[in-house]
């Protein structure tokens, strides 16, 4: 699946992934086929020739939340980069990235975790950069209150990211003066990300917005 819409709010529920990532772990181990790529092969090169091109010293420490089969970092180790935690609060989604790791040759520079992102987690340091492709999006659509959740989400970011880190969003539900209205208190605008565009009936439009973030120093 390339850009994906998200259309129904089981996509917004664990049981929903567990279900998802245990066939998609099987499926790794009968044929050897990664999964899903999420809104498409182009949404990993995007962030990682951001960080190329700004320079993102290698040694950052990097947390991609929700990483599902890992891919992100997989691409992100490849580059150099080898401070790498990936957190997925289903359990077959860290399996299945961590064998995608030892296939690809990458485990040195990843680390796993099995972690509900809107529950206590509390990493030992403050990471530089922390990366979002389509897990805002499914934590919008918890069917059991979408809006407390996504104030959750923003409140577990700002607690674990260092002041002036950055935030890189790529989100198919929220356009982008909708993610700056979310985000907008505690980040401001660093830059917007080209994806691609489609036009139906006289107007252009994108079906996926991937923004850069950057914490405002609040001290
Ligand atoms: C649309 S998938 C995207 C996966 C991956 N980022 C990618 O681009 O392929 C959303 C991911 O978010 C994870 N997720 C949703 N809510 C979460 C939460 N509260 N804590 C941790 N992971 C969560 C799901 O298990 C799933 O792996």
């Amino acid at each position: 699946m390339s850009e994906t819409e998200f259309s129904s709010s089981a996509l917004g529920t664990k049981e929903h992934w567990d279900v998802v990532y245990s066939r998609e772990l099987q499926t790794f181990q009968e044929y050897g086929d990664e999964g899903e790529i999420w809104f498409g092969e182009g949404s990993i090169t995007r962030v990682v020739r951001w960080l190329n091109a700004q320079k993102v010293p290698l040694t950052s420490s990097i947390l991609d939340i929700g990483t599902g089969n890992g891919m992100l970092l997989v691409e992100l180790a490849k580059s150099g980069y080898s401070k790498l935690l990936g957190v997925d609060y289903c359990a077959d989604a860290i399996a299945l990235a961590r064998s995608i790791c030892e296939k690809e040759g990458v485990s040195q520079s990843i680390h796993l975790q099995v972690v509900d992102f809107l529950g206590t987690f509390g990493p030992s340091e403050l990471f530089d950069i922390c990366l979002d492709k389509g897990t805002f999006d499914a934590v919008s659509l918890d069917p059991n209150g979408g809006e407390d959740k996504r104030s959750q989400y923003v409140q577990t970011l700002c607690r674990i990211l260092k002041p002036n880190g950055f935030f890189i969003i790529t989100s198919c539900n929220w356009t982008k003066d909708e993610l700056l209205a979310q985000f907008g208190e505690e980040f401001e605008m660093k830059d917007e990300l080209l994806t691609p565009t489609f036009s139906f009936g006289g107007h252009t439009g994108r079906s996926v917005t991937a923004l850069v973030l950057q914490r405002r120093n609040c001290s």
